[in-house]
């Protein structure tokens, strides 16, 4: 059997998923020529230093460089020479004006790639892609490849999460492998051979069940959260509290109490465009009834946005107009700097847009937000943003928000008025130092 080193990989995109599985797999001991067609980002990558905050992603990504295993490049021949393997890892975006996912760089990727596939070699997708993509495209690659069929278009999804992505990028929980022939899944299991070794799960299936893994995995999480927002709907009018009914039901282990954290709702590059593919892509299969439930998943979603600006007013006597607030939290999620589709920082932009002045504040998403939302403030810390604020609003759990002190913020803000989006507070605690302290779903 072929060494598993001597397999070369290339990777077709190096934002947030292509970056790390390049760095992660030169990690894992693997050869790695990975492309974009923004040559700013490879001019960064190439020096060892990430254009995105992930914990753990430089420390792997200059060891790569440093030992010569990970080099970067913008040319599809090169790339096309070069790799055994080539994981295509572009981004699918939601398109403008639609549900549906655009495809312009997956598509741009394979097509861009196939005239220099000169040798036999496998092509994994990872992006996440509508189902029925990939036969699309197999039959696109055996037109375009010099090699023909001896390109064989794989199916591979990737499931990491950011703030985790290196662990789950070289540990993941399951690793799905589309494919009918038995060459590329070979070739795959050669790739993935230390995971399986570690008795990680490899599964292999039809190219159409790979993508809908990905696509329902999403479905399904986004549902989980919408579902315990949902119940702090209920509780807010019935005075019960949500915190506590999802403790409750987590002590079930059918349920779980994973996924089940009420508060702000979910954003991010993934899971609210995947869940509106899906229903777009439902649609154009006849199926959309299958689907129904995702426009709710999604409209509750986008309630629990509108009822924490609510909150904040209510709390502020009914106006935001003349008033400061301070916003803790800019990024989707704690440690990250993504700001797609981010529910602290939609909150922040319409809390603005009803007249108050508006301070964020986030450990490592300032950049992105600043260029995002120029309307808004930018504060240089905690204590920055809550300086003489009329209320205080807690949207991403970085554990430094977690952690902050209710009596040294207490000192600097010119309201007591703390509305906490992510349940990340004790709320005996912020009591106790004279605070109002408010949650979505809590009384
Ligand atoms: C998600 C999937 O988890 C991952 O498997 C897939 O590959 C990509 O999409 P990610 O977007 O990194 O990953 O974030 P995730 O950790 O899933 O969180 C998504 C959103 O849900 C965040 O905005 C988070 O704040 C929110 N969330 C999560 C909740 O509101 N409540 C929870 O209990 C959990």
């Amino acid at each position: 059997m072929v060494e598993q080193q001597r397999l070369r990989l290339s990777v077709i995109g190096t934002g947030y998923l292509g970056a790390t599985h390049a760095a992660c797999m030169a990690e894992l001991g693997f050869e790695v020529l990975a492309l974009d067609v923004d040559p700013a980002k490879i001019a960064q990558l190439s020096k060892g230093t990430s254009p995105i905050f992930e914990p753990g992603l430089n420390d792997i990504l200059k060891r790569g460089v440093d030992s010569g295993r990970l080099r970067f490049t913008t040319d599809f021949a090169e790339v096309g020479a070069f790799a055994d393997v080539h994981f295509l890892c572009v981004g699918t975006p939601q398109q403008e004006g639609s549900n549906a996912a655009d495809l312009t760089q997956v598509n741009g990727a394979l097509d861009s790639l196939a005239p220099h596939l000169n040798r036999p070699c496998v092509i994994a997708g990872k992006s996440t892609v509508p189902v029925g993509t990939a036969a699309g495209l197999v039959e696109r690659l055996h037109a375009l490849a010099p090699v023909g069929a001896d390109a064989e278009l794989v199916w591979n999804p990737e499931f990491l999460r950011e703030g985790f992505a290196v662990g789950d990028t070289i540990s993941p929980n399951r690793i799905v492998v589309g494919t009918e022939s038995a060459h590329a899944e070979a070739v795959m299991r050669e790739v993935f051979a230390s995971q399986i070794a570690e008795g990680i799960p490899f599964l292999v299936t039809d190219l159409p069940t790979a993508e809908l893994v990905k696509v329902s995995a999403n479905a399904f999480l986004a549902t989980k959260i919408s579902f315990i927002n949902a119940m702090a709907e209920v509780c807010e009018t019935t005075h019960a509290d949500v915190h506590k009914l999802a403790e409750a039901l987590s002590y079930d282990d059918r349920i779980g109490g994973k996924f089940l954290g009420p508060g702000l709702g979910f954003g991010g590059g993934c899971l609210p465009k995947d869940i509106r593919a899906f229903m777009a892509r439902a649609d154009e299969l006849g199926v959309e009834p299958a689907l129904s439930f995702l426009r709710e998943v999604d409209a509750i979603n986008q309630r629990r946005r509108a009822r924490m600006v609510d909150l904040a007013r209510e709390l502020l006597g009914g106006s935001f107009e003349g008033r400061t607030v301070g916003v803790l939290g800019a990024a989707f999620k704690p440690n990250s700097d993504d700001i797609r589709d981010s529910p602290a920082l939609d909150v922040a932009a319409t809390i603005r847009a009803q007249g108050a002045r508006v301070l964020v504040y986030d450990p490592e998403a300032l950049d992105n937000a600043r260029a995002a939302h120029p309307q808004l403030e930018y504060a240089t810390s905690m204590f920055d943003a809550a300086h003489d604020a009329d209320a205080v609003l807690l949207l991403t759990e970085w554990s430094e928000f977690r952690e902050a002190d209710p009596g040294a913020l207490a000192k600097v803000v010119l309201h007591r008025n703390i509305v906490d989006g992510r349940n990340a507070l004790d709320p005996e605690e912020w009591r106790a130092h004279g605070w109002t302290y408010r949650a979505l779903g809590r009384p």
